[in-house]
Parts: structure tokens; C-alpha cells; sequence
């Protein structure tokens, strides 16, 4: 019987300890209780270059539509990024297509107190990009969705290309750029963009989930 409730307990523990194991917190620049799973590492190093480069005007396509809740699936970047900003007098522009993801977005950036450092643009991003007149210190391209349909894939590809040609103009030698979703069937998100990317002189500095790319001739 003794032997049983050991096994019991062995096993229990061992379910736990690859829970934690797997679970992957930004804590303490996030509260504990949210898991950013596969995102952790690439907004680790992200978060690193912010600070290194001291970055000031960033901008992200495809807003948080869950919030917080979306940590773990969607990656709750406007918030993560948000804060950031806040913390380092640094402005968020985030844009996104679709009434309701800008709403639920909005709510999550009111709930957070981070309106005086993040604004949420109701546009495609392309259009807004065309539009945008600053120099940008950080780009985080994750709008379009992606799919297991070959001719979404096709267009999200050719979406995220095209928002980067959008704003290319606009970016300097140390703007660091951040692709979502590139680790899926047939390249994700980022297969064009990073392709063009690395023919004009960018260079891939993590190659995961997402894909951290900078200048090739970037030192820090
Ligand atoms: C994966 S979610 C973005 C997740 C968010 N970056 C985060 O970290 O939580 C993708 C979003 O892109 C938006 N989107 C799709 N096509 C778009 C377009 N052409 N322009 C702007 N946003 C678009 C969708 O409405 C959706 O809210």
C-alpha cells in the first residue's frame, strides 16, 4: 500500500515539475500568473535591445485582441511592449484592422494605466505605415493571420512584406525588428519578409518562434 501512495506521489510531483518547467513567465517585468510559452525567449532578448538601444517610437501591427488573457496564444505584445514603454518614456503605436480587436485591446491598455504611452490605430497596417512620418525604433510585424490554407499562408506572407516595405524608409541602424508566427508550415509570417530582409543587409540574431532581426553591421 506504502508503495503505491510513493508511486502516487512521485507521479503527481513529476506532473508538476514539467508544469513549471514549461511554464514560461516574464516575471518580474510581467505579473507571475501569465505563461508567454513559446514568445519568452525572442521578448526576453527583445526587451534587452530595447533598453541597449534606448528605443522610443515602436510600432506594432495586428494589436493585442484577447488582452493579458492572449499571453500564451496570441502573445499580448501591446501590453508587454506597452509597459515597456511606459517604464522607459518610449511610445507604443499599435494598428489593427478589425473593430473588435482594437476595442478589446483598448480595454486591456485602459485596465493596465497605459494610455499616456500606447495608442491604438484603427487601419490596415499597410495604409497606416504608409502614413507614418517618424522614424521608427522598433517594428513588430504580426497582423494578418495565418493558416493551415496554403493561399492564406500566401497572403499573410505577402501582407508582412509589404507592411515592411511600407515602412522601410523609416527605419535607421538600429531599429530592431520582431516577425510572430514564423515557425509554422511553410515558413510562417515572416518566410518573404525575411527573405527580403537578409538581401538588404539584415541579419537574423534569433531564429525561433519568432524571428529577431537587426542591422547586419549592428554592434551593442
Ligand atoms: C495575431 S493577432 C495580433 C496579436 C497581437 N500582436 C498580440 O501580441 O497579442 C492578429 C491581428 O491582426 C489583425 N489584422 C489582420 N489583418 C490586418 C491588416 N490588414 N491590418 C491590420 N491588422 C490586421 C487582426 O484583426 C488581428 O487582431
Amino acid at each position: 500500500m506504502d508503495y503505491i501512495f510513493l508511486l502516487f506521489g512521485l507521479g503527481v510531483f513529476g506532473y508538476f515539475s514539467v508544469k513549471f518547467i514549461k511554464y514560461k513567465s516574464l516575471y518580474p517585468f510581467m505579473p507571475f500568473r501569465y505563461n508567454f510559452g513559446k514568445r519568452r525567449k525572442t521578448f526576453l532578448k527583445t526587451l534587452e535591445l530595447l533598453d541597449k538601444t534606448k528605443a522610443k517610437v515602436m510600432i506594432e501591427t495586428g494589436t493585442s485582441r484577447d488582452g493579458l488573457h492572449g499571453a500564451k496564444s496570441d502573445g499580448a505584445a501591446t501590453i508587454v511592449f506597452g509597459k515597456w514603454a511606459r517604464l522607459n518614456d518610449a511610445f507604443l503605436h499599435s494598428v489593427d484592422i478589425d473593430e473588435k480587436s482594437v476595442d478589446a485591446a483598448q480595454k486591456e491598455v485602459n485596465a493596465q494605466r497605459l494610455n499616456d504611452y500606447v495608442k491604438i490605430h484603427l487601419s490596415d497596417s499597410i495604409a497606416f505605415l504608409k502614413k507614418f512620418d517618424k522614424e521608427v525604433d522598433f517594428l513588430y510585424l504580426d497582423s494578418y493571420d495565418y493558416s493551415n490554407d496554403l493561399a492564406v499562408q500566401v497572403e499573410s506572407q505577402l501582407h508582412h512584406l509589404n507592411e515592411f516595405k511600407a515602412i522601410e524608409d523609416h527605419l535607421h541602424g538600429k531599429t530592431i525588428v520582431l516577425i510572430d508566427d514564423c515557425r509554422l508550415p511553410n515558413g510562417g509570417k515572416g518566410k518573404k519578409v525575411v527573405e527580403y530582409m537578409v538581401e538588404k543587409n539584415w541579419k537574423v540574431l534569433v531564429n525561433a518562434y519568432q524571428i529577431l532581426l537587426v542591422r547586419k553591421d549592428f554592434r551593442f
